[in-house]
């Protein structure tokens, strides 16, 4: 890459928000509309058991009771953020609606310490100052009660009620390492920065826009090369361009952006990179709001009439006239493995989804999971000849993959191993001082020793 320009300063998130007249007028319509619109009957599935946000934050707690020996070389903090909900929703609530929660087990010189606190997101201060709900939730965009609470985001942003200048989203979903920063993410927003501090508490510092160059949302897997430090990402967007993909020096600088054309806004939750390419998924789970209202369907509605589409583009292209798009039989991809290349080929490892539903507001939470039937397949792509395959490489439910990071984009033989057998007794159990509640990915930041 050329040469290295400055790096971004992290913005302080000090959003404005205000509780005046307007504010209480789109109160009462909001409701009106829940009264009217809403079936309260209806169970909140992901509010309950273990789904069930924890009240509060758990300040560092230290020397947990460790049954068997954690051993010396073991020095970092394991992070695991998800959703927590600090207020009760108005209406409709998703799994992926919840503010974002790290949790946090600092480890060193055999010693343990437990921590948990909320990402301090624009969306999250707006909240605590009304004290309660008042952003828009995925698991209310169905039918037309989802058209209506659309409306009450946009005038409560109209009349600035809400400062939706800092974004608007949770930080609830990944964590990324990258340029010296922990960067708590969520696909719809930019990336928040977490501080770890030497006695294992989090402390949100704020969030990075690399100087004004991202306008656009970022998503909560982006790739950094071990070989080389960048970072690899992309944000999707419901107006065009619908996809923007960006290349981040390691010295953490953004270059310019990159649009990539697919025909429809879809949900596109991760990518893949390899040594030369970068491996978009246009896959048919369309952002339709017309069908939302039309045929009171979620927001995003899955299409099984139409291919999966696999964009492979060189990973420092300037724009997308060398991408080069294969189709393969209908799915959703969630999550990829890695991907590298082989000859001719771009390898991809990913779990493939037949007809998914994210419809998971109404029902069994339970037995619509079980409905998601994830498999684990590798798909090559041929540059020269434009061909690709697909096979299936595992049978058995599979998702949320990690591979040692340290192949990334590079070939690390997959190992698919049956999670019942794959580990002997354990090493040391800690015994944590609260519930953990279910919640999305994890990442161990690694201390590094300064003399
Ligand atoms: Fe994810």
């Amino acid at each position: 890459m050329e040469e290295e320009k400055k790096s971004s300063e992290i913005v302080k998130v000090e959003p404005k928000p205000s509780k005046g007249f307007s504010s209480k007028v789109i109160d009462l319509l909001e409701k009106v509309v829940v009264k009217l619109f809403y079936d309260s009957s209806l169970p909140h599935h992901y509010l309950a058991g273990n789904f069930a946000p924890v009240p509060d934050e758990t300040p560092p707690t230290k020397d947990l009771p460790v049954i068997g020996y954690l051993p010396d070389c073991l020095n970092g903090e394991f992070v695991r953020v998800g959703p927590n909900p600090k207020f009760s929703p108005v209406a409709g609530y998703h799994w992926f609606d919840g503010d974002g929660m790290i949790h946090g087990l600092r480890v060193k010189d055999g010693k343990a310490t437990y921590v948990s606190r909320f990402v301090r997101t624009s969306r999250l201060k707006q909240e605590e100052y009304f004290g309660g709900s008042k952003f828009m939730k995925i698991g209310d965009l169905k039918g037309l009660f989802g058209l209506l609470m659309v409306n009450m985001q946009i005038l409560r942003a109209k009349f600035k009620v809400l400062d939706i200048s800092y974004g608007n989203s949770t930080a609830n979903t990944a964590l990324v390492y990258h340029h010296g920063k922990l960067l708590a993410l969520s696909e719809a927003d930019k990336p928040y920065v977490i501080k770890v501090i030497e006695d294992g508490d989090l402390q949100t510092l704020g969030l990075l826009d690399y100087d004004k160059r991202l306008s656009h949302s970022f998503t909560a897997h982006p790739k950094v090369d071990p070989f080389t430090g960048e970072m690899f990402t992309f944000g999707y967007s419901h107006t065009p361009p619908y996809v923007t993909y960006r290349v981040i020096s390691k010295d953490g600088y953004m270059h310019d952006p990159v649009p990539i054309t697919v025909p429809e806004p879809v949900m596109m939750h991760d990518f893949a990179i390899t040594e030369n390419y970068a491996i978009f998924m246009d896959l048919p789970l369309y952002f339709r709001p017309k069908d939302m209202v039309k045929k009171n369907t979620l927001i995003f509605t899955f299409d099984s009439t139409k291919k999966a589409r696999f964009g492979v583009l060189p990973r420092y292209a300037k724009d997308e006239k060398h991408i080069r798009w294969f189709e393969l039989p209908n799915c959703f991809i969630f999550h990829n493995a890695n991907a590298w290349e082989e000859e001719d080929e771009v390898v991809l490892i990913t779990c493939r989804i037949e007809n998914p539903d994210l419809d998971m507001v109404n029902g069994a939470a339970k037995e619509k999971l079980e409905n998601f039937s994830n498999e684990l397949y590798e798909m090559r792509f041929n540059i020269k000849t434009g061909e690709a395959s697909q096979k299936k490489l595992s049978a058995s439910a599979v998702d949320f993959p990690r591979v040692n990071e340290s192949y990334t984009g590079r070939k690390s033989f997959v190992h698919v191993i049956d999670a019942k057998t794959m580990s002997a007794d354990p090493v040391a159990i800690i015994e944590l001082p609260h519930r953990v509640p279910y919640g999305f990915h994890a990442f161990f930041v690694t201390e590094v020793c300064v003399p």
